[in-house]
């Protein structure tokens, strides 16, 4: 018989403990590691799963931005989602799971982004693949001179000074899939527990270019890594000039390292293809409400069109049915009705959502139905361009 679960928040520290514990084990991680996590996090940001009144287990939520279109959309961030060892491969996870996207919803949170270590148990909530993380690496001797043409300073590693210098750079703008990070990942960045930071700004302090923060520290092979936590940079001349400032460590620093999509601005920006994607993965992304989802995407200017949807959505039954998307001046509308020309489950809506894959793709995949016309401008409305995150959460 089918086990029934509940699912909360905790209702006292005792019960967060509990959660943290769970979490511990789930991750080989300390109880103290997890409880300081969910402590920093907020109590209220912790949902846990149950049956009877057992805890079975938990996630939390990080609750930030993401950019798509050049705007910011609402994104939950999920994390730390773990069943303890016994309760395992009775459902309690998708149970959690799908009690989470619903909640969400409810609080018309547009989107959520998560990491997956088991992708099935999010495609059956509707997260579809939305974007790329990897490992790159270069050894420093392999960084080609080149005349810096920007400086670099020393800047303040608070992390609300950080955070106002990647609003500065609108970042976002850019790139897709960047994060708004929550503030305890910005904390995480400059966590002098985790090794001590350098933060350096490019360009001056009147007319800032973007930031780099990195660590150094030596491998187990001995050879001396330097990791670069986070960057923005406002132009192709502030990119290079970050890459003679790292090739500048070269006496003593034996390699560069860096988080980013499999298409890269900072490998792109080598002349020759010398760095490494050392690993890969994909991060997942939910459309949690369509209409605040679609509404707070940003689309391309100079593009006039609707789009007529026909969502499918068997866990939210307001994201279920016919939607109309009206793309004006870089903004979209959505009113409920229409032809339903374009027919999406909602998983496969967040790739094209994300700008991952394009509709053709899609279409020819199966997951999605249309006519050749229709992908062609869900395509155009979604500018695909290998969205990618700098962050692991
Ligand atoms: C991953 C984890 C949360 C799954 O919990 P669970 O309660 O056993 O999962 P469920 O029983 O609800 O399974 C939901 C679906 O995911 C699948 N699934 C679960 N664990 C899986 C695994 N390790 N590999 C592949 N598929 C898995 C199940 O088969 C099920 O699909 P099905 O209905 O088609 O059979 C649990 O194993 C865990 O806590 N692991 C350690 C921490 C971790 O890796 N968390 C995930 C972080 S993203």
């Amino acid at each position: 018989m089918a086990r029934t679960y509940r699912y909360s928040p905790p209702a006292s520290p005792e019960e967060a403990a509990a959660g943290a514990a769970i979490m511990a084990q789930s991750f080989a991680a300390t109880v103290e590691q997890e409880k300081t996590y969910i402590d920093t996090l907020g109590h209220d940001n912790l949902r846990l799963v149950r049956h009877g009144d057992e805890i079975l287990g938990g996630l939390v939520f990080l609750p930030m931005g993401q950019w798509f279109g050049g705007q910011r959309v609402a994104m939950s961030g999920v994390g730390s989602v773990a069943i303890a060892p016994q309760a395992r491969g009775q459902g309690a996870a998708r149970f959690l799971m799908g009690s989470a996207v619903q909640e969400m919803a409810q609080a018309g949170v547009a989107i959520s982004t998560l990491y997956p270590a088991v992708q099935r148990l999010y495609h059956q909530v509707g997260y579809g693949p939305g974007g790329t993380y990897g490992l790159w690496d270069i050894a420093t001797a392999q960084i080609p001179e080149q005349r810096s043409s920007l400086e670099l300073y020393p800047i303040a590693l608070a992390p609300h000074q950080l955070l106002e210098a990647d609003r500065q750079q609108a970042w976002g703008q850019t790139y897709a899939g960047g994060l708004d990070r929550h503030p305890f990942l910005w904390q995480r960045l400059v966590n002098p527990a985790e090794g001590v930071s350098f933060a350096y700004g490019l360009g001056s302090d009147q007319s800032p270019q973007g930031y780099v923060i990195y660590r150094q520290n030596r491998d187990r092979s001995g050879q001396t890594i330097l990791t670069i936590q986070a960057w923005a940079a406002a132009s192709q001349t502030a990119i290079a000039s970050l890459w003679t400032f790292f090739a500048q460590h070269r006496s003593q620093i034996d390699r560069i390292q860096w988080s980013g999509g499999v298409v890269d601005p900072l490998a792109m920006a080598l002349p020759e293809q010398r760095a490494s994607l050392r690993s890969l993965t994909q991060w997942m992304t939910r459309i949690v409400t369509v209409e605040a989802a679609l509404t707070q995407r940003g689309y391309p200017h100079g593009v006039a069109a609707e789009l007529h949807l026909d969502i499918q959505d068997p866990l939210v039954a307001t994201n279920q049915g016919r939607f109309v998307l009206t793309v004006e001046e870089g903004q979209g509308q959505i009113t409920p009705g229409g032809r339903g020309d374009l027919v999406v489950p909602i998983d496969a809506l967040a790739t094209l959502f994300t700008g991952l894959r394009s509709a053709q793709t899609l279409r020819a995949l199966g997951l999605i139905e249309a006519t050749p016309e229709v992908a062609t401008l869900t395509t155009a409305l979604f500018a695909v361009d290998s969205p990618w995150m700098a962050d692991f959460f």
